[in-house]
Parts: structure tokens; C-alpha cells; sequence
């Protein structure tokens, strides 16, 4: 079985190329920003509280985030292939993931990492706040902040996976298509 990470920056297009993938490949999407997100729509506990964390641009704790991917394990064990789009987001995370498909005896295939210029970021989450409503997408203080939470908390997970040598750095930037051609290829190559 084939288990990615979609890794990236805010804004590098972890959500948009993991459609494309999904489509291509049949694999599934494990979103914790949508998952979150669905949360918050339903008024759940871990939603109202996970809201004052995604509001600030800030990450929502570990235990949080990890306990809601065990409740998919049992589904993540037995698909022909997982795509992780916004999780892991810190070393702590990807600990845990690594624990759970060992469990599995599953093990991550690649991480592959669009790597975009901060300014097309921040542009294009500014444009993704008029349309989506997206609250932490809406002005550019949360913005920058998410920004640097992503390069305290989650670019050291760049080394972890380097390590492993499962890093893949692709090109981010050019059309969604164009993007998706890149990744495609280096999943076929995998
Ligand atoms: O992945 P996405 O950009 O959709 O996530 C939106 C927000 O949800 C993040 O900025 C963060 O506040 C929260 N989140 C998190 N931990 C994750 C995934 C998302 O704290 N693993
Ligand atoms: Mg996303």
C-alpha cells in the first residue's frame, strides 16, 4: 500500500493537488484541515475548541489532531493507498503516524513537498479568503503568523523525512495542472 504526505507550506496547494491525486490514483484523502473543519460546521466540542487555534493561525495540540486520525486507522489499514494532506504538521505527529501504520505493518512511501516562494503564498491566501471565507485566511497578520508557525513547528519534519530518505521536493509553482503532472510522475516513479 502507498501512503504519501502532501507536505507544504500554507498555501503551496496540499489541497488542490491532493484532488488531482486522488483522481488519478483512487487513493484516499485524509484531510485535517477539512476534517477540522467539518468539525467546527457541526459544533462539536473539538471543534469550538479546535476554532481558537485555526482562528489564531495556530496548530491544534497534538493529542487532538493525532486522536483524530487513530478513529480512521482501521479504514487507513486496509485502502490501497492514503494520501495526508496537512498532517503530519510536527515531529510529534509523524511519530505517531509511523506508530500507527507499523501497526499496520504499513510505513509512509514519500513525503513530497511543493515548495513555493512565501509572497505567491501569501497572494494566493489572500485570494483563497475572498472566495472560501476561510477565517484564517482572511488578513494578513494570521496569514504571516501561519507562515512561521509552519517554519517553527513543521519544516523540521523536511530532516525527519530526509533522513528516511523519503523527502521529494517538487516545484510548486505554474499551472494546477502543470503541478499535477510533476507529482504524478514522481508517483509513478516511486
Ligand atoms: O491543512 P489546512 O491548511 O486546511 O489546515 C487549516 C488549519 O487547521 C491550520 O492552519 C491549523 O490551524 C489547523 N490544523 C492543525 N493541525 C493539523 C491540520 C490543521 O492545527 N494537522
Ligand atoms: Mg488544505
Amino acid at each position: 500500500m502507498i501512503h504519501l504526505i502532501l507536505f507544504g507550506p500554507p498555501g503551496a496547494g496540499k489541497g488542490t493537488q491532493a484532488l488531482a491525486l486522488v483522481e488519478h490514483f483512487k487513493f484516499m484523502h485524509l484531510s485535517t484541515g477539512d476534517l477540522l473543519r467539518a468539525e467546527i460546521a457541526a459544533k462539536t466540542e473539538l471543534g469550538m475548541e479546535a476554532k481558537r487555534f485555526i482562528d489564531a493561525g495556530e496548530l491544534v495540540p497534538d493529542e487532538t489532531v493525532i486522536g483524530m486520525i487513530q478513529i480512521l486507522l482501521q479504514r487507513i489499514c486496509t485502502v490501497p493507498g492514503v494520501i495526508y494532506d496537512g498532517f503530519p504538521r510536527t515531529v510529534e505527529q509523524a511519530k505517531a503516524l509511523d506508530q500507527m501504520l507499523t501497526s499496520c505493518k504499513e510505513g509512509i512511501t514519500a513525503l513530497l513537498s511543493l515548495e513555493v516562494p512565501h509572497d505567491e503564498l501569501v497572494k494566493r491566501l489572500l485570494i483563497r479568503g475572498e472566495s472560501s471565507g476561510r477565517t484564517d485566511d482572511a488578513d494578513i497578520a494570521t496569514i504571516e503568523n501561519r507562515i512561521s508557525v509552519y517554519e517553527a513547528k513543521t519544516q523540521p519534519l523536511i530532516d525527519y523525512y530526509k533522513q528516511l530518505d523519503k523527502y521529494h521536493p517538487i516545484a510548486g509553482v505554474g499551472t494546477i495542472q502543470e503541478i499535477a503532472e510533476r507529482l504524478i510522475t514522481e508517483v509513478d516513479q516511486l
